[in-house]
């Protein structure tokens, strides 16, 4: 085995994946956060050939160019905003992540915040906890019913669409942003409207959905001035990347009831969270858990192996489905 290639998986994963990747090499599985810094990739990272990484990884362009022997990189997940996939490729090293196989579990996750946010489950579960449940109440935590809403979608991909397609059999109306708009089918199938402009879309919404990846374009985007634009009974929910939103401008927005709640899965700086937003109202705060279910935590992990697999075995790339294009 001395040598077969190299194969870094940077926290412990699904045991079906971890013994899949054993038939391609030497596998190093490390403990939780033991690469979350540059500085320790760097210094490990040139006895690899693979890297099975978590969107905890910072896999910069230092890392890979340390990568002297690095020949993929599977993001275990579907966003990859951890890594620069233009030096990746600049150096040869392909990259790929896991698109399809959490479609289900992330639509499910969205209308399971989205439920539990218009109804108040935080609260209302504290307020029994707390001793306060003293009978039936008729005003005690009126929620909004999603029966004739609208739901604005920013990010209109596979998981954007799986939402909407939740939403409205729950008999929401569907607005949605995209870089460009979906085929006509689509559309017509979940009875989606696209709106050209984000302002636009922002100030029909009765709840806001984001759905997008973090990109130049999208860091930052519901900023002050497009929370400023959202109804005052509206919701937020984010399952997308944290840094989509400015957190210190959603914590003001919160405290000062501008916006009459949020779901967050994820946060700008993870695992910290704006302080801010540890004390704002109606606010459900998520350990970014959208894809955590076990049917789906194997599937990313077979389907990340499976690229490493292909690329050590030299397949064309045109056989593994899931690899980044240039
Ligand atoms: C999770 O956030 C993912 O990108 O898969």
């Amino acid at each position: 085995m001395a040598d077969s290639p190299h194969i870094l998986v940077t926290e412990p994963i699904p045991q079906k994946v971890i013994s899949f990747l054993e038939n391609f090499g030497t596998l190093t599985v490390a403990q939780k956060g033991t690469y979350d810094t540059e500085e320790a990739l760097i210094k490990d990272i040139p006895d690899y050939d693979a890297l099975l990484c978590m969107l905890s990884t910072p896999v910069s362009k230092k890392v890979l160019e340390a990568g002297k022997k690095l020949k993929i990189v599977a993001n275990f997940a579907v966003g990859y905003d951890n890594i620069d996939v233009e030096a990746a490729h600049q150096l040869g090293i392909k990259v790929a992540n896991t698109p399809d196989v959490l479609t289900d579990a992330c639509g499910d996750y969205a209308m399971a915040l989205l439920l539990a946010l218009s109804r108040k489950f935080k609260e209302a579960d504290e307020y029994l906890r707390n001793g306060n449940f003293t009978g039936w109440e008729p005003l005690g935590f009126l929620g909004m019913e999603l029966r004739g809403r609208t739901l604005g979608i920013i990010g209109m991909g596979r998981i954007g669409q799986a939402f909407a397609q939740r939403a409205q059999a729950f008999g929401m109306k569907i607005i949605y942003h995209n870089r460009s708009r979906v085929e006509q089918a689509i559309e017509k199938n979940l009875n989606a409207t696209f709106i050209p402009e984000v302002r636009e879309l922002v100030e029909q919404c009765d709840v806001l959905s984001l759905n997008c990846p973090l990109t130049d374009q999208t860091h930052h985007l519901i900023d002050e001035n497009m929370l400023e634009l959202l109804p005052e009974h509206a919701l937020l929910i984010n399952i997308s990347r944290g840094a989509v939103i400015d957190e210190a401008a959603l914590a003001n927005a919160l405290h000062s009831q501008k916006i009459a709640g949020a779901a967050l899965d994820v946060f700008e700086n993870e695992p910290e969270v704006h302080p801010k937003l540890l004390t704002a109202p109606n606010t459900l705060l998520l350990p970014h858990i959208a894809s955590a279910t076990h049917k789906t935590r194997e599937a990313i992990g077979m389907l990340a192996a499976k690229a490493i697999a292909g690329v050590l075995e030299g397949k064309p790339d045109s056989e593994i489905p899931n690899l980044i294009s240039p």
